[in-house]
């Protein structure tokens, strides 16, 4: 299985946020189950310079976007069994930071643009691109869009994972054309339209095969509306396609007993370190020595839906309770200021730090008892899952990633892996923090026992890679894990020579049974019935041109090329036809779904 991971961010080259931790873990945990990976980024002024002597310089072409023509270089590098690629365009790229700027949409309107114009010369044609957030949201849509005119495109499946619905790429209803270079048909139809905008995430809902959400419960709860940004509709509607897969953590890099950038290494199985560890944070933050108090951390962007406001209300009963508190992150201004306010009406018990601070994060990972995490929305979050592995017990209100990943602790039975509520409101958060510090200081032995059991979860990739695997499985039709390979005897020698069939017939048989499946989550028979009509017959058709279907591959090295030296004055459109790409499409030419 190809793939293509298509993201605007990725660890270890450049982060704002989760979405660079995921896409810096999963093409590797996906290769490591057999997949073929490749991961697309933009080459950021930061990249070039941190990594520019790993960097290899493979071509470059020119790629139209509206009436712009601009130069975009590929870079790459191997890493983990996966090729990184870099699309390079300094216009768009040599800044400081990566988002931020009035052009954004244009950046990765190009960007997008880019992925997809500059297929041909990457080491393999993708089966599926998945894609990332508002960023490389038009990378399904240009996709739909060449695919009327150029049949290569159409074998490509999609996937589209939704990190922050909350983002996504809203511009003014002009820019359809003379940015993104899209007919006024897609706004005609409604397809990228939404509250009179062209809205990037939405059209690529639409578009997508796929739509994951990065966890099961963020999933559902983007289906409403107080979720949902005012996409709740279109999600309902795309339910058929929509699953949600857990994040996982990278368990290597969190990892307590190995981590070089806290004081001291523990395991569960001794927890000494953590203790010192904890003096450790005291003493960095400026907190009073006091071993038997436990540490309340939070380390967070402060911004509102993080649910900062609960800690704001309940602050004064918290500080009243035998804790001490840290606080990390920076972010909108009322937050700053009465945190910090807050920290010197109880100094030496509260201790916050207006940064970003990789370090000090995994200081109050590895030196907190207790983190706190009350989100108003949480698509997944990975701070819970890597205070656990940290041995540090989670407080999180019932919501996305946050509700599956922590369970609440129940003293009846022993059970949970942390601290749970669930109505958005002070006075639950303060019930259960009060919970948590009790059960720290009256029973050590039960906190204990729930610490182990936080850290004794299994976070890692290798789960959610599988389910990926699966929802790519079921785009292409192509078995995952790949079909055993047949035993061979004398008599199976001559089916190898029809090889060429051999890779339609499995897509084309499984064609029907992956459109009825989504049929069964929700009565949508419109897409499967068209789907089913319109691939019967090209499928059947296209049989034969499969089978030069193959060199391309074989091909890309010389064809990467060429082009990029003579590319100057060739057109887009320019394509030898020799280079057809043909899988047996399935009902994908042109946007289908009509307007909201
Ligand atoms: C976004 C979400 C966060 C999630 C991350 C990775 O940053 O806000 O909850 O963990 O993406 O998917």
């Amino acid at each position: 299985m190809k793939i293509l991971y298509a993201a605007s961010e990725a660890v270890p080259f450049c982060k704002t946020g989760g979405l660079a931790d995921v896409a810096g873990s999963l093409p590797a945990a996906l290769a490591a189950q057999g997949a073929d990976v490749a991961v697309v980024l933009p080459l950021y002024q930061k990249v070039k310079e941190k990594f520019s002597d790993q960097l290899h310089f493979e071509c470059y072409d020119y790629v139209d976007l509206a009436w712009r023509h601009s130069y975009c270089g590929l870079f790459s590098m191997e890493r983990d069994g996966v090729t990184w690629y870099f699309l390079d365009n300094e216009q768009y790229f040599r800044r400081p930071e990566l988002y931020g700027y009035m052009d954004d949409g244009e950046r990765f309107g190009f960007f997008s643009r880019a992925v997809v114009r500059m297929l041909p010369h990457l080491r393999f044609w993708p089966e599926v691109i998945h894609c990332n957030d508002w960023q490389t949201a038009l990378v399904p849509i240009y996709l739909k869009d060449d695919s009327v005119r150029e049949e290569r495109f159409r074998s490509i499946r999609t996937v589209l994972s939704i990190h922050n619905i909350e983002y996504q790429g809203r511009y003014g209803r002009q820019t359809l054309g003379d940015l993104f270079g899209l007919d006024h048909g897609w706004a005609d139809d409604g397809t990228i339209l939404m509250d009179g905008d062209v809205n990037l995430l939405k059209g690529a809902i639409l578009c997508a095969d796929a739509v994951n959400a990065v966890s099961p419960t963020y999933a559902n709860e983007l289906k409403m509306p107080y979720f949902a940004h005012r996409l709740d509709g279109i999600m309902r509607r795309c339910g058929y396609k929509l699953s949600g897969v857990l994040n996982g953590i990278d368990v290597k890099r969190y990892d307590p007993a190995a981590d070089p950038h806290i004081a001291v290494n523990y395991s569960a199985a001794d927890m000494a370190g953590k203790q010192a560890d904890k003096a450790e944070l005291q003493k960095l933050m400026g907190l009073r020595q006091e071993p038997y108090v436990p540490i309340v951390g939070i380390v967070s962007r402060l911004v509102s839906h993080k649910g900062l406001d609960l800690v704001c209300e309940v602050l004064h009963d918290m500080m009243e309770l035998p804790l001490q508190m840290v606080i990390l992150g920076k972010g909108d201004r009322k937050y700053e200021e009465f945190f910090q306010w807050a920290a010197q009406q109880y100094s030496g018990r509260m201790a916050v730090r207006l940064d970003y601070n990789e370090e000090l994060s995994m200081a109050i990972y590895a030196g907190a008892d207790l983190f706190l995490m009350p989100s108003k929305s949480e698509p997944c979050g990975l701070s819970q899952m890597i205070a656990m592995r940290y041995g540090t017990v989670p407080i999180v209100r019932e919501t996305g990633g946050l509700k599956d990943t922590v369970s609440p602790y129940e003293s009846w039975r022993d059970a949970g892996n942390g601290f749970t509520f669930a109505n958005y409101a002070g006075s639950d958060m303060l019930y259960v923090i009060r919970e948590a510090v009790y059960l720290y200081k009256d029973y050590p032995d039960a906190f204990a026992r729930l610490r182990a059991r936080a850290m004794a979860c299994d976070f890692s990739w290798a789960r959610s890679a599988g389910e990926y695997l699966h929802i790519y499985s079921t785009v292409t039709g192509q078995p995952w894990p790949p079909a055993e390979e047949p035993v061979r005897t004398e008599e199976s020698a001559p089916a190898e020579e029809s090889a060429p069939a051999e890779e339609t017939a499995p897509a084309e048989e499984t064609a029907p049974a992956e459109a009825a499946e989504p049929a069964s989550d929700e009565p949508a028979p419109q897409p499967t019935a068209e789907a089913a009509q319109s691939s019967a017959e090209p499928a059947a058709e296209e049989a034969a041109p499969a089978a030069p279907e193959k060199k391309p591959a074989a091909r890309k090295r010389t064809a990467a090329k060429k082009p990029a030296a003579k590319k100057t004055a060739a057109k887009s459109g320019r394509r030898t036809p020799a280079k057809k790409e043909t899988k047996p499409k399935k009902g994908t030419a042109g946007k289908q779904e009509p307007a909201e």
